[in-house]
């Protein structure tokens, strides 16, 4: 039987994962599913309450989705949000209309009626609307609970057990949304707060013991970073030394990392390592390239005949390869399975962990329902040291995608080099953890300079300093400006081959973070 949990229809709205991270902060375990999933599939998850989230139809769209209507009569606790609140009316028998004008902001709502998702709340509330229709008569066995000062915001069936609000409990401009949501969860739906790292390690440890039994041989690719890493040390709870770590220098790494990251993995956690100096691999295929994409792709593809060599070597001594881990996050597997349509491509990313074609593995994927930010904290309860849990997202293709121009040893030195004043300077101003990413990149662009009394000819390199909660969107950092003229001068003066700093102050979009 699946952990109870709390199952939020996703009807395609933008804060769906907003709602499933509101509710495990609380410590209890949700899950988003389509909302076009089958009655069973609901039932699969072991739900002790259903959400319906916002989305952009109107329930009178021909395309709205098709949702099974028969879920508002399984018996447990709804609670409506937005489109939520209109799918109830419809279905129920009430009445939606398009609204005169979208209503999208700050609102005030009035609370008008006792009830448990009320209990706690101040009469008058601040809320956050999105939205373009709205109930204009309620279904039968509902009432009013809450209102603007001439529309609907919230009803109720304390018989049937269906809330709903027209607002957005989820986004922290509703004030005391979190409280809303408590009281769904704890006086309605009566869920205890027990998903705690502690919980999800052991559920987790025991499941991937029974996953793979006692014969088999599992590898993981790892990148250095959070998500491969705590996958790793979760997997090696399991199954010991019969998982072995590949760790691949790509030739593109950042300074030392490649010792760096075998300290930790062999020295800290204690991991089977089996670590790969593939740079003349990866450099002779990056030769002569300079377009962005085929780097990528060379990348990518490399990545993998390495992988796949070192699987065929592990497999020879250890008597088979049966397993892969994979570091897959949650919001991943909500992407592949959302009713969203697949945006374009803007790059083709690569990660660490491409299935290795040849061989048939299976997957174990620890990490599958947990957010970047649930990984860190299961991390710090497994012990691990917060220079991996803290570390600043670094791309796949490493340093690649921050040359621009042709990468060479000589151009992966001078990055390297920068790139290495960049991060002390920012860890000494104690702005490491507050920025989402912090790196140097390298322009094929060379210009005039005066060193003492030389003229110097040399390369330029960008500063880039950007804000960010998941990489989607970015805004750049206005970077105090003594920590810019220390990086600025520290670069000219001890990188050779760099004669010029230039800050990027371009947000995302129009920008992209890595420039390449
Ligand atoms: P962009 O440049 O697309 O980057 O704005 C968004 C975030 O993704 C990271 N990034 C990658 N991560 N493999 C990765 O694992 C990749 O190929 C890759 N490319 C970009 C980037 O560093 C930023 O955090």
């Amino acid at each position: 039987m699946n952990n109870p949990s709390i199952v939020i229809l996703d009807f395609g709205s933008q804060y769906t994962q907003l709602i499933a991270r509101r509710i495990r902060e609380q410590n209890v375990y949700s899950v988003v599913l389509p909302c076009t999933a089958s009655l069973a599939q609901i039932e699969q998850a072991n739900p002790v309450g259903i959400i319906l989230s916002g989305g952009p139809s109107s329930v009178y769209d021909t395309n709205a989705p098709p949702t099974d209507a028969r879920l508002l009569g399984l018996g447990k606790p709804i609670l409506g949000i937005c489109y939520g609140l209109q799918f109830i009316t419809h279905h129920l028998g009430g009445k939606v209309r398009s609204a005169a004008r979208r209503e999208y902001g700050h609102a005030e709502v009035e609370i008008i009626a006792k009830t448990p998702l009320f209990e706690g709340l101040a009469q008058m509330q601040q809320v956050w609307m999105s939205h373009g229709d709205e109930a204009l008569e309620l279904p039968p066995g509902f009432s009013l609970t809450a209102k603007t000062s001439n529309a609907v915001a919230g009803i109720m069936d304390e018989a049937r057990r269906i809330w709903a609000v027209q607002f957005h409990p989820e986004v922290h401009h509703t004030r005391q949304g979190t409280e809303l949501l408590r009281n769904f969860l704890f006086r309605i739906c009566k869920v205890a707060p027990d998903w705690t790292p502690e919980h999800f390690i052991q559920t987790t440890v025991a499941q991937i013991r029974q996953q793979v039994g006692d014969k088999g041989h599992a590898i993981c690719a790892l990148s250095g970073g959070v998500d491969s890493s705590v996958a790793a040390v979760l997997v090696h709870r399991a199954m010991g030394d019969r998982l072995t770590c590949v760790f691949v220098d790509n030739g593109v790494l950042r300074k030392n990392e490649f010792q760096k990251v075998q300290e930790n993995m062999r020295g800290k956690l204690k991991l089977n390592l089996v670590a790969v100096d593939a740079r003349e691999r990866f450099l002779k295929q990056l030769a002569g390239v300079t377009d962005p994409e085929t780097k990528r792709k060379s990348i990518g593809k490399e990545f993998i005949a390495v992988f796949d060599d070192e699987a065929h070597r592990i497999a020879k001594l250890s008597g088979s390869v049966d397993w892969l881990v994979q570091g897959t996050l949650y919001p991943d597997v909500i992407e592949s399975s959302s009713v969203k349509g697949p945006s374009q491509t803007i790059k083709s990313h690569h990660n660490v962990g491409g299935l290795p074609e040849t061989m048939k593995l299976k997957l174990i994927e620890p990490l599958r329902d947990l957010f970047k930010d649930e990984v860190r904290r299961i991390g710090r309860d497994l012990g691990m040291p917060e220079d991996i849990l803290l570390r600043q997202p670094f791309p796949g293709p490493g340093l690649a995608v921050r040359i621009l121009g042709e990468v060479t040893p000589e151009r992966v030195a001078l990055l390297q080099n920068a790139d290495e004043i960049v991060v002390e300077e920012i860890k000494a101003a104690g702005l490491y953890q507050q920025i989402w990413q912090s790196f140097a990149v390298l322009l094929p662009v060379q210009s005039v300079g005066v060193m003492g009394d030389q003229r110097t000819y040399a390369a330029t390199c960008a500063i880039r300093a950007v804000h960010s909660e998941d990489g989607m969107t970015a805004d750049w950092v206005p970077l105090p400006y003594a920590v810019l003229k220390k990086i600025s001068s520290r670069i000219v003066n001890e990188v050779r081959g760099i004669n010029r700093v230039v800050y990027d102050i371009t947000s995302k979009p129009p920008g992209t973070i890595e420039w390449e």
